[in-house]
């Protein structure tokens, strides 16, 4: 019972978070993307996101399959589409990055790094 009303109370808390910072995945789309110059590399720009947010969860447990750490899953995930939507937060995706495996709710990234991603994808998602 105890655990049920920390469970309460913690999905209401990322409920009320969410609606405070709510963008809908119209205005992601419709946002014209505005690629640096530079080149884009796992490496240099990308790892380190999917550190920061991701591999809490994805790692070498693979969570749904994925390992962030590594290239070679981001690739997959970007190729089927699911990175993008997840991220996003595109109608009829999983939203990610979740603040735990068992909420549904989840956070989003800044804009800032979505579009990033969505560069460095478009760039042929350099090593
Ligand atoms: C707190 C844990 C957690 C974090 C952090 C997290 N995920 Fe997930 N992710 C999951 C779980 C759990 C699933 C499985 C979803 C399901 O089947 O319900 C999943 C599934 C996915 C999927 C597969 C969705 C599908 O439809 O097959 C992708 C892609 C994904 N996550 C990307 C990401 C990315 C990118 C980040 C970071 C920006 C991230 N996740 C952060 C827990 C997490």
């Amino acid at each position: 019972m105890k655990k049920l009303i920390v469970i309460l109370a913690a999905i209401s808390i990322f409920a009320a978070c969410k609606t405070s910072k709510k963008t809908t995945s119209e205005d992601t789309l419709q946002k014209p993307l505005n690629c640096p110059d530079k080149e884009l590399t796992f490496n240099d720009d990308i790892k380190q996101i999917f550190k920061k947010n991701c591999t809490k969860c994805h790692n070498k447990n693979e969570k749904a399959g994925y390992n962030f750490h590594k290239l070679e899953f981001v690739k997959k995930a970007a190729k089927s589409g699911k990175l993008l939507g997840t991220i996003k937060h595109i109608k009829d995706y999983e939203p990610m990055p979740r603040y735990a495996p068992f909420l549904k709710y989840a956070s989003k990234l800044d804009q800032e790094y979505i579009d990033k991603i969505e560069c460095w994808i478009n760039s042929g998602m350099k090593e």
